[in-house]
């Protein structure tokens, strides 16, 4: 692949020319608060308040590698990635020619009834994909519409293999927000706190990282038949277990006969500098759920599992157990077959890895500790609550941050991979001043 052709667009300094938001911004979020439910976007500004000046969220319109732009035509640079989705850049010319050449052809498929070759094709790539050192293979899966229900679909698969219904996933957890996937995240009390009564009562919280023993004797129950685990920690601040812990839960359930979930969904894909964080350790899970960057910024994701262990849910007998309307829907699958040319192409754990090596270069010295690995990384600012004012100053400057750590203590870095040098130098810049003005 031609490098300078993939580089060629988004890799731009930011600029911004208004108020953040400026007017079209303003406007824009008016008729967002009219009709979105008041509790999805956080909008501190209220009626008849001096709005924008930071109070208001800014508008997307456009996006290009690591650029973004708001409605008021300000330029940013996204070191985010759009919650880890962006690894190859937004809007990469090779997904957007995938996308663009399969709304001309198939638009949509018929889920499990009838295959689309999209979707088939992407199936064998993602086999090739989660082939591990030594030859094991994840090469069986099942595809579906985000993480959420990749997470759900590995937890229904491992229910199936072991025939055991209990689940032990641990503290700080993410694993998405729809009833089966909230039932397993722990990540924080507020989202689970009003739907509790509602919520499966089959997963155990343990100390992510705590000692194997006391994972040894939650699965002395007899009732635990699943593992679930995030092998880098995303949301929770970029945690990353002690060396070993995720071989001894390998072994354990080995022992025990259960099954070894890795959610994989943010780290998956290169973002942590090997294409799966779990390689890391040499550990193999039995079911990974995998999302985010898969398909370039489209929606997708999807559980896979050794096939002996898929092979639990039976023989379709025409109606599958598990299935929607949009599974394998052609257009999203076209986008991830390209995606995952372009990671390959790219060598994306590399340029993680890379990542890492700079970050590490800048904020060390300085006294500022980094956690995580490759492109998932994490600076500890000390207190609660200052990366969301770190996030705010960094904005000011043109940079899109976000906190993360259940204390919003971390300020996380997930930035598209292929960031250019002076993006990344000026980015550190911008983080290390705004680190300073949140003092003051
Ligand atoms: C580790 C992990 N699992 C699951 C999810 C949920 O994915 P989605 O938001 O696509 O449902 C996320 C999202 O941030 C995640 O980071």
């Amino acid at each position: 692949m031609d490098e300078t052709w993939t580089l060629s667009a988004g890799w731009a300094l930011p600029e911004v020319i208004t108020t953040l938001p400026g007017p079209r911004g303003i406007s824009l979020v008016d008729v967002l608060a009219r009709h979105e439910c008041p509790g999805i976007t956080a909008r501190r500004a209220r009626q008849g308040e001096a709005r924008g000046l930071g109070k208001d969220p800014i508008t997307w319109v456009r996006a290009a590698g690591a650029n973004v732009w708001d409605a008021d035509g300000n330029r940013f640079v996204d070191l985010t990635a759009g919650f880890g989705v962006a690894s190859i850049g937004h809007t990469h010319p090779a997904v957007v020619a995938a996308i663009t050449a399969q709304a001309t052809t198939l638009l949509h498929g018929m889920g499990d009834v009838f295959p689309n070759d999209r979707r088939i094709a992407l199936m064998a790539a993602l086999a090739r994909r989660a082939t591990f050192a030594g030859g094991a293979a994840l090469s069986q899966c099942i595809l579906t519409g985000g993480g959420a229900e990749a997470v759900e679909v590995a937890l229904k698969t491992a229910a199936l293999a072991s025939g055991r219904p209990g689940v032990i996933a641990f503290s700080a957890s993410y694993h998405g927000l729809s009833y089966g996937a909230l039932a397993a995240t722990a990540y924080k009390e507020d989202f689970r706190a009003p739907f509790s009564a509602q919520l499966g009562q089959h997963v155990r919280h343990l100390p992510f990282g705590c000692a194997p023993e006391v994972v040894a004797a939650a699965l002395e129950d007899g009732v635990v038949g699943a593992i679930l685990v995030e092998p880098i920690q995303g949301r929770g601040g970029e945690v990353v277990p002690p060396p070993g812990w995720l071989g001894a839960l390998r072994e354990l359930c080995d022992r025990h006969r259960a099954i070894l979930i890795f959610d994989e969904i943010f780290t998956g894909f290169g973002r942590t500098g090997a294409w799966w964080a779990c390689e890391h350790e040499g550990v193999i899970p039995d079911v990974m759920a995998v999302g985010k960057s898969l398909a370039g910024g489209l929606p997708l994701g999807a559980a896979v599992a050794r096939p002996e262990v898929m092979r639990a849910w039976g023989m379709s007998k025409g109606e599958a157990i598990h299935t929607s309307t949009f599974l394998g829907n052609p257009i999203v699958a076209a986008a991830a077959l390209a995606t995952l040319e372009v990671m390959e192409a790219i060598d994306l754990p590399r340029r993680a890895r890379d990542f890492e090596a700079a970050t590490r270069a800048y904020f060390e010295p300085r006294g500022i500790t980094v956690r995580g690995r490759g492109g998932m990384l994490g600076l500890e600012l000390g207190s609660p609550g200052r990366a969301a004012r770190v996030m705010g100053s960094t904005l000011k400057r043109g940079f899109l941050t976000l906190p993360s750590g259940v204390a919003g203590d971390v300020l996380g870095l997930t930035p598209p991979l292929m960031l250019s040098d002076a993006q990344r130098r000026a980015a550190f810049d911008a983080i290390a001043a705004s680190m300073e003005e949140a003092d003051e």
